[in-house]
């Protein structure tokens, strides 16, 4: 059934943008809804302070939600007009969005806007059931069409790309503010907040993938995590980098949005997501990333993409805490 009128479209955008990724979900957004105008702000208090001093990653979290307005809007038969960065007087305002001319939704939009509360963040090892390589060709051409760049590694990259996730992790477990950082944003198991990341949505012991990806350490010393899954899944999946070919906040909110969309059509094929940005997030293994395995553009996610029966715990705030 197809929504109807402009203010339904905007109710139904809000509600989706809510189930955005966003690092260690934070979930750094706001919305001002003003007639059908929806403001999309960032909450910069919300902002990974140490591990994020610029807002790179919030700006592809909200680049995330971002692209669920976008496709809430179009699924709810509006054409979203869509105006990015639009003062440099408010730089937290990241754009306006609102319901343009009635349109009736296609099968694409039909299918992304149905992943989008279904998706979910994996953190351990894959079956050995293999992702199509005509889907990986296909979720490059998808993150070309939001303007980023999509590419699968080679093996060898692949061995290196875990090494230096491996490196930048144990780094951030022995720099103290990094790691209390991480460790704000893990929710214990029965709490009410409704932000963080769960304890039902990591295992509780390292999964072992050939080669390891180093995982955060959201239960630090607790016992915290569910119990190994029982297929004892340890492919690594297609291990995937998601870039840029400049590095301003322009390019930060475009590569949510290729991310989003990227995420949402692999989830229609049953296919899911695992990340890894500890590298991102220091300067010089980014730096190094960029020259020797990017061919200069600029690496925005790191990604292993592969198949799942796991389900993984979520939580997000309701759309009343996040109007102002
Ligand atoms: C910019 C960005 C960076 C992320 N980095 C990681 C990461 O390094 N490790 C991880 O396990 N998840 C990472 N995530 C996934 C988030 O933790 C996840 O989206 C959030 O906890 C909400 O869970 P959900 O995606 O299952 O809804 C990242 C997400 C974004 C948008």
């Amino acid at each position: 059934m197809s929504i109807r009128t402009a203010s339904d479209a905007v109710q139904a955008a809000l509600e989706a943008a809510r189930w955005a990724p966003s690092v260690h979900n934070t979930q750094p957004w706001s919305f001002a809804v003003s007639g059908d105008e929806i403001g999309l702000r960032a909450d910069t208090e919300r902002r990974l302070r140490v591990g994020d001093p610029a807002g790179r990653e919030l700006l592809i979290s909200c680049g995330a939600a971002l692209f669920n307005l976008r496709t809430a809007i179009r699924r709810a038969g509006f054409e979203p007009v869509v105006r990015v960065l639009p003062d440099p007087d408010r730089p937290s305002l990241l754009a306006l969005v609102r319901p343009g001319g009635e349109t009736e939704p296609d099968e694409q939009t039909r299918v992304l806007a149905g992943e989008i509360e279904r998706r979910r963040t994996h953190r351990s090892g894959f079956t050995t059931l293999p992702v199509p390589d005509r889907l990986v060709q296909a979720l490059v051409r998808t993150a070309e069409e939001e303007g980023a760049g999509l590419l699968a590694l080679a093996p060898p990259a692949v061995v290196a790309v875990a090494a230096l996730t491996e490196a930048a992790q144990i780094a951030q477990s022995e720099d103290r503010g990094r790691h209390l950082e991480v460790v704000r944003w893990a929710r214990p198991p029965g709490s009410s907040r409704r932000d963080g990341v769960p304890a039902g949505a990591y295992p509780h012991d390292e999964p072992r993938t050939e080669p390891a990806f180093a995982q955060r350490d959201y239960a630090w010393r607790h016992e915290w995590g569910s119990p190994a899954d029982q297929a004892g899944s340890t492919s690594p999946g297609v291990v995937m980098v998601l870039t840029t070919a400049a590095d301003t906040r322009e390019d930060w909110l475009k590569a949510g949005q290729a991310l989003q969309r990227v995420l949402l059509r692999a989830s229609a094929y049953g296919v899911s997501a695992a990340f890894h940005t500890q590298v991102l997030e220091m300067e010089h293994l980014r730096a190094f990333l960029r020259e020797e395995l990017c061919d200069g553009a600029y690496p925005q996610m790191i990604m292993r993409l592969g198949i799942t029966f796991d389900d993984a715990e979520t939580v997000r705030r309701p759309v009343s805490d996040l109007l102002r």
